[in-house]
Order: C-alpha cells, then structure tokens, then sequence
C-alpha cells in the first residue's frame, strides 16, 4: 500500500476510535465537574467583594484553588505558585494562565488577560467550561451579528468541535474545564510558538509543566 494510503487509514481508524471513546469510555476518568467547579468559584466570588478597595484577583485566584484541592483533594489539584505563570499565545488571542491540573482527559486552568485580548477558539476535541471570575468574555458564531456576554459566575460551554470569536476586556479571567482527548488540544496552544512568537522559553515551561502533571497524574492511575 502506498505510504500516504495508509496514513489515511491509520488517521481514519484513529478518529473513529477515538470519538466512540469520547462519549463512552473516556468520561469514566472525569474527576472534575463543571457544576461544582462553577459552585466553587461563586463561592469564591461571594467571598471577594470586587468593587471594595482592598479587592485583590489574586487573593481571589488562591482561594479558589484551595477551595478547588480542599474539595477533589491536593493531589489532583496544583499549588498555586507565582512562578507557573506562563503566557499562551493561541488562535490570535495572547493570555497568561496556570495549570491547576492536567491530565489525558482533563485540564483546568486559570486563564485570562490584565491587557485584554481578542481570538479564535480553536477546534478542539474536548468540551470546554470557561467560568468567568473576573471582567467578561465575548463570544459569537459565524451567522451571528450580536455578541454573548458571559459575566463573573457565568460558565460559556464550547462543545466539542464547535468554533466561536471571542473576546476579553482587560483584566478578565476565568477558571477554565477541558474534558477530552487533551493531547489533541495541545498543538493549537503550541503552535504560535513557531508560526509567530518563536517565544521557545514560555513553549519549554508549558510544556514541562503540562508533560510533569500529566505524567504525575498517570503514575497515579488518573488518566
Ligand atoms: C453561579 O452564579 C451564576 C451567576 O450568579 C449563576 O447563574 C449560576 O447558576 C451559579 N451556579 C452555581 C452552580 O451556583
Ligand atoms: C462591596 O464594596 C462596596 C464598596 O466598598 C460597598 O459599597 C458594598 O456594599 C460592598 N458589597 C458587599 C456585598 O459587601
């Protein structure tokens, strides 16, 4: 058979494996939940008055995560370190995120922007929960010429394959679920490195931290 053939067929076979597995096997190894993650950060938000004068995101970013391993435990869920900050540059939108756990079939981080940002998605073979803990995020599909606002405690659902512009003001964040086949999602987040930013420090700490948890997590039978 000749070479490109068979690539063909591998890709095909792959793909059907894999989206029979997405709605059946995969979910199985789901940890997290998006309405407690949602639960979570309004809790945290009712915690954090936003319009008072000693308000502070990153006070708030904290509690979240303790609130976060307080509920799925410290072992799936990353201390929060200054230094596992890192910028990701994806779609044409540049925002700065931490990794809170990253696993084969999920990943939650924290993303957003203090400069504001504007992009495409991406298409992923995940559904993605973007629950806003600051600012706002806008969204919109081809056909539509009015926007959607999600607002702090709002989750903007992305369901697998689906592709969305979207925006964000400054200083807006947002605590965000992927619930997939997570290696798929990463060339889009990689990408820019070469194509644009040739950032290769920023692309070697992403992929270090993300390679470390999930390798952690699969040594300890969460794939
Ligand atoms: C969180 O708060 C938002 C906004 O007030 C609300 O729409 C949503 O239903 C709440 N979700 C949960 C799980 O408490
Ligand atoms: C939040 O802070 C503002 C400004 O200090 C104050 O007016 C408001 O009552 C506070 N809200 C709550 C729920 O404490």
């Amino acid at each position: 058979m000749k070479c490109w053939v068979s690539a063909l067929l591998f890709f095909g076979v792959a793909y059907y494996v894999m989206n029979a597995l997405f709605t059946t096997w995969l979910p199985k190894n789901y940890i997290f939940d998006k309405d407690v993650l949602n639960g979570l950060v309004n809790e945290t938000l009712a915690k954090h008055n936003s319009t008072s004068d000693d308000f502070n995101l990153e006070a708030m970013f904290k509690d979240l995560r303790d609130a976060m391993a307080d509920h799925y435990g410290d072992e799936y869920v990353n201390e929060y370190r200054r230094e596992d900050w890192v910028f990701n540059n994806a779609g044409g939108a540049m925002g700065q995120m931490i990794i809170l756990h990253a696993s084969i079939s999920e990943y939650v981080i924290i993303f957003g922007t203090p400069v504001g940002t504007e992009g495409h998605t991406g298409v992923h073979f995940a559904d993605d929960y973007f629950t806003i803990l600051s600012g706002a995020q806008y969204a919109a599909v081809p056909w539509s010429p009015v926007r959607e606002v999600y607002l702090p405690g709002q989750t903007h659902h992305l369901p697998k394959g689906e592709v969305k512009q979207y925006g964000m003001p400054p200083e807006s964040f947002a605590l965000e679920l992927a619930q997939g086949w997570i290696p798929c999602m990463l060339p889009f987040g990689f990408l820019d490195t070469f194509s644009s930013t040739i950032d290769l420090q920023t692309l070697w700490k992403t992929v270090y931290l993300t390679g470390k948890d999930m390798i952690k997590n699969l040594v300890n039978g969460k794939f």
